[in-house]
Order: structure tokens, then C-alpha cells, then sequence
């Protein structure tokens, strides 16, 4: 039987980061389930599809294939239509698309069976927003991790300027604020902490001390 951790919380609080050196650490898969929206608001994008509910949002999930690929160092690549987008999904306008379009249900119900079949087959940490109230309520390790708005928009804006990214710290944060709001009132999969799991505040931890801190969780808790 392999071992799932779900990992849900907002925009920015460092899942992925955190979650991809403890699932090193584990010797567990790490999956970023956003990534998949991501693709799909990619793949509408480009077809000029509105990100809500409609005839052509399910045409063109009848029309595209999404797979999730992992590289030789064990890093997640994803695939539409067979091409790696995994660098193409990380710009703030496919962050927005993808918060618009994870809202359409008939996107949540489409990816829903890709992500339980991963957790059947491999041990993984998978970050999302739904994955311990929806995609895997029986993950043997829920864990919600969040920190403040203003703490997840500055660790962002770090990041996108790293990039060479040209944005306004005050533009993530209203992107941070936007999508917060998005992620936890659509009526399919709201974010919200799911029963019985184990709340983490990264607000005043940084980076290593969170990384201890998720692992630690685990191991009690595995
Ligand atoms: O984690 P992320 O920022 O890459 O996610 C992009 C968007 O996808 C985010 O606004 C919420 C949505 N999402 C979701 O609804 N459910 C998931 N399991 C993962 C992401």
C-alpha cells in the first residue's frame, strides 16, 4: 500500500518549494496538482475559451490530454498534448486563468481521476487546494499550511523577480488577495482545511525552518 500526504493551503505559502525538499528528504514523488490547472488554463488561452462554465470549456477537455511526467532528477514535468509547458504555466496571467478555470467543475471532475491514480501507485506528497477534503479525504497525512497574505506576496514577488520578472509588489498582493478569495468561495472543492488535519504557519518560519517543520509532521504522524 503506498503512503499519501495531502498538503493544501493557499496561493504562496510555499508548498511546493517546501513540499518538493521533504518529499526529497521522505524519498517520496512530489506532485503539484496546480500545475494541472495551470495546463488547462493554458490550453484555454490559447483557444480563446472564457474560464467558466460552458459547452466549450468541455470541448476542450474532450480535445486536449494532460499527463504528468517526472525528469531524471525526479522533478514533475507536465504535458499537453505531449508538449512540456511546465515553464509557460508560471507566469501571474496563467496563475489567474488557472484560478478562474479551476473553478468549472467539469475541470475538477476531468483531473480528479489523474491525481488519485498517482497516489495509488506511488508514495507522494501532493500539494493542491482539495486534495485532503476531495482528490484523497483517506491521505494517511493531511496537513494545511498557510501564512499571511502580505508574507505569501513578498516570498512571490522574491520569486517572480528572480525570474527577471518585471511586477509590483503591490500588484502580487493583490493577486494573492484576489485568488484567496477565488480559491475559498467557488461553490466545487472550496479551499478549506479538511477534517482532521494538522494546521502549519509559516508566517514566521523560514524556508529550512519549514522544511523541518512539514517533515517532522510526517514522521509523527506516518
Ligand atoms: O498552486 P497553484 O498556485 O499553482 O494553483 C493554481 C490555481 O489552481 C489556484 O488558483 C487554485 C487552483 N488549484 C485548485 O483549485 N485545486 C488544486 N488542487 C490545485 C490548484
Amino acid at each position: 500500500m503506498s503512503i499519501a500526504i495531502a498538503l493544501d493551503g493557499p496561493a504562496g505559502a510555499g508548498k511546493s518549494t517546501i513540499a518538493k525538499r521533504a518529499a526529497k528528504a521522505l524519498d517520496f514523488i512530489y506532485v503539484d496538482t496546480g500545475a494541472l490547472y495551470r495546463t488547462i488554463g493554458l490550453a484555454a488561452s490559447r483557444k480563446g475559451v472564457e474560464p467558466k462554465p460552458s459547452k466549450e470549456v468541455e470541448n476542450l477537455l474532450s480535445e486536449i490530454t494532460v499527463d504528468l511526467t517526472f525528469n531524471d532528477s525526479g522533478d514533475q514535468v507536465v504535458l499537453l498534448n505531449g508538449e512540456d509547458v511546465s515553464g509557460l504555466i508560471r507566469t501571474p496571467e496563467a496563475s489567474m486563468m488557472a484560478s478562474k478555470i479551476s473553478a468549472v467543475p467539469t475541470v475538477r471532475a476531468y483531473l480528479l481521476d489523474l491525481q488519485r491514480n498517482i497516489a495509488k501507485t506511488h508514495n507522494v506528497i501532493m500539494d493542491g487546494r482539495d486534495i485532503g477534503t476531495v482528490v484523497l479525504p483517506d491521505a494517511k497525512v493531511k496537513i494545511f499550511l498557510s501564512a499571511s497574505p502580505e508574507a505569501r506576496a513578498e516570498r512571490r514577488y522574491k520569486e517572480l523577480c528572480e525570474k527577471g520578472m518585471d511586477v509590483k509588489y503591490e500588484d502580487v498582493l493583490s493577486d494573492v488577495i484576489t485568488r484567496d478569495y477565488n480559491d475559498t468561495h467557488r461553490e466545487t472543492a472550496p479551499l478549506k482545511p479538511a477534517n482532521g488535519c494538522i494546521m502549519v504557519d509559516t508566517t514566521d518560519l523560514d524556508f529550512e525552518q519549514s522544511v523541518e517543520k512539514i517533515i517532522s509532521v510526517i514522521k509523527e504522524n506516518i
